[in-house]
C-alpha cells in the first residue's frame, strides 16, 4: 500500500449481478472500507482489516453512511433543465410549445455553458456521476457540456441532435450538415480522457431517411460509438411514424431498417413496443432507457418492465429531464415502483411483480452500465473500477431519520430511501476519487 492509498470507511454496498436473476447479486459489508487508489477501486475491505491500513493510508470516517457506485442517468436533455415543471401538454405540443424554442438558445455557446456549468453540478448533488445526454441540434451545445465534463474528468456520452424536418426551421441541420458536425464532433471529443460521443437522432419523425442512413454511415465508420434516441413514448407519435414510415413492421422497426438498432443503442422510453421489439432489442444488444418520471409527466404511458425483463433486455433508468420532472434517482426509482403497482392492479399480466429495492438500485448502476457496455469501468466496486462513488446519509430529512429507525434490514432502508430519498439523502459525491 503506498502514501496515495484512500480508505472510505462505511457500510460499503454494491452489485455484482442481476438480483432478479441471481439471489446473491449484491454485497453489502457493515463498516467497512473502500480502498482508493489514482482514482481507481483497489479494494474493499472488511472491518478488521481497517485497522492494519491505519499506518499506511488515510482513512475517511464516514461511518453509519452508505457508500455505494454513483448512480449512471441512461437518457437526460442537459438544454432542458430551464424548463423543467412546463405545465399541461403531451409530448408533441410540448416539444412545439416549450421544448423547441428554449433549445434554439443553445446556439450560443456561452449561454450553453452557464447551462451546462449548472446542469453538471444537479448531476452531482443528485449522486450521478455518469450521464448520456441530448445536446441541441448546434454543435456549439455539445462543446460546451463535453468542457465541462472533461474539466471535471466526468464519465460523459453526449451527442448533438439530428434533425432535418418536422422541426422549425432555427432547429434544422440537413442530412448532409448533420453528418458533417457529428464526424467533427466525433473526432475532437469521442475517446478523450472519459468522453464518448453518441449520435443523436432526436426521433425517427424529425429525421429524413437520408439522414438516418448517414447516422448508420457514422456508426460504422467509428466504431465504439453510441447512438441514442427516443422509440414509441407516446400513442400519437406512434401514429406519425406509421405514416411517415409505411414500409416499417413497427416504431423500432424503423430505426432497425436503417441500422441504428446495434449494441450501444439506447432507446429512451419504448413504452409501445411489442413482443418481436423486445426480442429484436434483445438480440441486437441494444438497450432502453426506463423514464417513469417523465413517462408519467407527459402522460405517455406506463413502460412494462416486466416484459422487457422477461425478453433479457439491457434497461437502466432516464431522469429525461425536462419532461422528467427530477435529477433524483430516488424519485426516478420511486415513479418507477408506482408505475409497476399501476400495472399490477390493472391485472393486465399476472406475471407483473412490485419493483423490489434492490432491483431498482441494481437498475441505476450496474445495469444502466451493462447497458453502456461499460459495466468494466464503472457501475460497481469490483477491483480495478473507476472510483465514480457517492456517500448515502440514510438520515438526511426529519421523516427518513423516523422511518428509518423502524426498518428492520437493509431492504427496508432501501426502499424508504428510494421512496422517500432526495439529493438531501446525497452526502457526498466522488468522481475518478476526487470530491465533487
Ligand atoms: N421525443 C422527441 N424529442 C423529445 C424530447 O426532447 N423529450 C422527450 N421526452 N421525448 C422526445
Ligand atoms: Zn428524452
Amino acid at each position: 500500500v503506498r502514501a496515495e492509498t484512500t480508505i472510505y470507511q462505511g457500510n460499503i454496498f454494491h452489485f455484482t449481478d442481476d438480483p432478479s436473476i441471481n439471489s446473491n447479486a449484491y454485497q453489502y459489508i457493515e463498516n467497512g472500507g473502500l480502498v482508493i487508489e489514482k482514482g481507481i477501486v483497489k479494494d474493499i475491505i472488511s472491518e478488521s482489516d481497517l485497522t492494519k491500513y491505519q499506518d499506511r493510508a488515510k482513512i475517511i470516517d464516514y461511518s453509519g453512511k452508505i457508500i455505494f457506485p454513483g448512480f449512471i442517468d441512461l437518457h437526460i436533455h442537459y438544454p432542458q433543465t430551464e424548463m423543467i415543471a412546463s405545465h399541461g401538454e403531451e409530448l408533441l405540443e410540448w416539444l412545439r410549445e416549450y421544448t423547441f424554442p428554449t433549445e434554439k438558445k443553445f446556439s450560443d455557446k456561452a449561454y450553453a455553458k452557464e447551462v451546462a456549468n449548472f446542469f453538471i453540478k444537479q448531476l452531482y448533488k443528485n449522486g450521478t456521476t455518469s450521464a448520456l445526454v441530448f445536446g441541441t441540434v448546434h454543435p456549439e451545445s455539445v462543446n460546451a457540456l463535453f468542457e465541462v465534463a472533461e474539466r471535471e474528468k466526468m464519465r460523459l456520452i453526449a451527442g448533438k441532435v439530428l434533425m432535418d424536418r418536422n422541426a422549425p426551421d432555427y432547429l434544422q441541420d440537413s442530412a448532409e450538415s448533420g453528418y458533417a458536425e457529428s464526424k467533427t464532433l466525433i473526432e475532437r471529443w469521442h475517446n478523450r480522457g472519459r468522453l464518448s460521443y453518441a449520435i443523436t437522432p432526436r426521433f425517427a419523425p424529425t429525421s429524413t431517411p437520408q439522414q438516418l442512413e448517414l447516422a448508420a454511415k457514422l456508426l460504422n465508420e467509428f466504431p465504439g460509438i453510441y447512438m441514442q434516441t427516443h422509440l414509441a413514448e407516446n400513442r400519437k407519435e406512434v401514429e406519425w411514424v406509421k405514416q411517415l414510415f409505411p414500409q416499417a413492421r413497427s416504431y423500432l422497426d424503423v430505426y432497425s431498417l436503417y441500422g441504428l438498432n446495434r449494441d450501444r443503442s439506447i432507446f429512451a422510453h419504448a413504452i409501445y413496443v411489442d413482443n418481436m421489439d423486445l426480442q429484436s432489442i434483445a438480440k441486437a444488444g441494444s438497450a432502453i432507457a426506463f423514464c417513469p418520471s417523465s413517462n408519467l409527466f407527459l402522460g405517455s404511458g406506463l413502460f412494462p418492465l416486466y416484459k422487457a425483463e422477461s425478453h433479457a433486455v439491457d434497461v437502466g433508468f432516464g431522469t429525461d429531464v425536462g419532461a422528467g420532472t427530477s435529477f433524483s434517482m430516488f424519485q426516478t426509482m420511486a415513479d418507477a415502483y408506482k408505475v409497476i403497482q399501476l400495472q399490477k392492479s390493472m391485472g393486465e399480466n399476472t406475471r407483473v411483480r412490485s419493483l423490489s429495492p434492490f432491483k431498482a438500485f441494481y437498475l441505476a448502476t450496474l445495469g444502466a452500465a451493462k447497458s453502456l457496455n461499460i459495466e468494466n469501468k464503472i457501475g460497481n466496486f469490483e477491483k480495478g473500477r473507476e472510483a465514480d462513488f457517492i456517500v448515502i446519509d440514510l438520515e438526511a430529512t426529519d421523516l427518513l431519520k423516523f422511518r428509518m429507525k423502524h426498518a428492520k434490514n437493509l431492504e427496508e432502508q432501501l426502499f424508504a430511501l428510494q421512496i422517500l430519498g432526495d439529493d438531501r439523502s446525497i452526502y457526498r459525491t466522488y468522481i475518478s476519487g476526487e470530491q465533487k
